[in-house]
């Protein structure tokens, strides 16, 4: 299986402490409303708030068998923790969205040609599910899924905390667009310009994800995340230094990019940057395409969940209408 690219991810240590609960059986989940055309949902976790080892066994027992035997093979513990909470987060977040008709546990996925997974929905019967598409992305400190209906979705998260990399812009031009390489160069101060590096990889990523086709088959190199000043919505007293529309340019001869798409950047809990990018909605007009929105919850899926949109928690980079 293939790697996503990470630039540079830190290990944080591993803190399964067993309380010893006695869970028996699982309660029900509480379902969502489905995202609208030009909404997107993300569900995060974060690991380290799971303590409780008899919750973490109930979780896998959520899993597929292939599920079960992948997470088993999984070396250390904490490696192996992230991936059942990832397959726990997929199945709940998916079966909120029937209603809990379907039961997190009776999910099945099929692969795209590049290996992106899909839900398979069974047939048969009168009810006819929604059709859910979503993606994963996860750090060692949090895990998140982002949902939308009928459009493709890619989204990336990112720690935001990171050792300084000495050698920055020959990373970019490895993996960068020689726009956004310039665009980088044209930042002095190394905390800024790492920051600037960091925005673009987290979009690109999201881009690459949303696509679906590989890493092969969207080279990184071969499109270009723009950040473009929108002039119509700012307030001239009240300057806000982060007043950008996400734009995305591609190669006019690549048949594998394509350019209808939108993108949002929010901070996640002070300590993440998430990268949202979803298809564009073709019947919207102009400039409202350029924005979705986005409604944010944090999880421990059976025991809580907080919705974090319009809190501390969710800061608007750029994208949100
Ligand atoms: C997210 O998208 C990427 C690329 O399309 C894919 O490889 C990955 O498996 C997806 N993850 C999930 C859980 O959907
Ligand atoms: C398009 O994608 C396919 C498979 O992902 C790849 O083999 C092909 O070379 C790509 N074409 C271009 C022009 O990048
Ligand atoms: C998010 O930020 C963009 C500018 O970066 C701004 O145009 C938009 O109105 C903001 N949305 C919200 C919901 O704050």
């Amino acid at each position: 299986m293939r790697r996503w690219l990470r630039w540079d991810m830190l290990p944080l240590p591993f803190n399964l402490v067993s309380r010893h609960l006695v869970v028996s059986s699982l309660p029900s989940l509480p379902p969502a409303p489905l995202p609208s055309r030009r909404e997107a949902h993300l569900w995060y976790i974060v690991p380290n708030e799971l303590e409780d080892a008899s919750l973490l066994q109930d979780y896998r027992e959520l899993l597929s068998p292939c599920e079960k035997e992948n997470v088993l093979s999984i070396k250390g513990e904490a490696l192996k923790k992230c991936a059942i909470l990832s397959r726990v987060l997929v199945r709940t977040t998916l079966s909120r969205y029937t209603d809990c008709k379907v039961n997190p546990r009776l999910f099945k996925f099929r692969k795209n040609r590049f290996g992106k997974p899909e839900v398979e929905h069974q047939n048969g019967g009168l009810w006819v599910p929604p059709s859910l598409q979503f993606n994963i992305s996860h750090t060692s400190s949090m895990i998140a899924c982002g949902v939308t209906v009928d459009v493709p979705i890619g989204i990336d998260i990112e720690e935001k905390r990171r050792k300084p990399v000495n050698n920055l812009l020959s990373l970019a031009h490895r993996y960068f667009s020689p726009y956004e390489v310039q665009y980088l160069a044209s930042f002095m101060d190394p905390e800024n310009r790492q920051s600037e590096f960091l925005r673009l990889w987290t979009l690109k990523e999201a881009y690459v994800k949303a696509l679906g086709r590989g890493f092969s088959g969207a080279p990184f190199r071969d499109f270009t995340i723009r950040f473009e000043k929108s002039t119509d919505s700012v307030v001239p007293e009240r300057p806000k230094s982060e007043e950008f529309r996400i734009m995305i340019d591609t190669a006019s001869d690549s048949e594998n990019l394509t350019a209808n798409w939108q993108f949002a950047l929010v901070e996640l809990s002070g300590s993440h940057l998430a990268a949202i990018c979803m298809e564009k909605d073709e019947n919207m007009p102009g400039t409202e395409q350029e924005f979705l929105k986005l409604k944010v919850w944090k999880t421990l899926p059976f025991v809580e969940d907080k919705c974090m949109s319009e809190t501390d928690a969710v800061i608007n980079i750029s994208g949100l209408s």
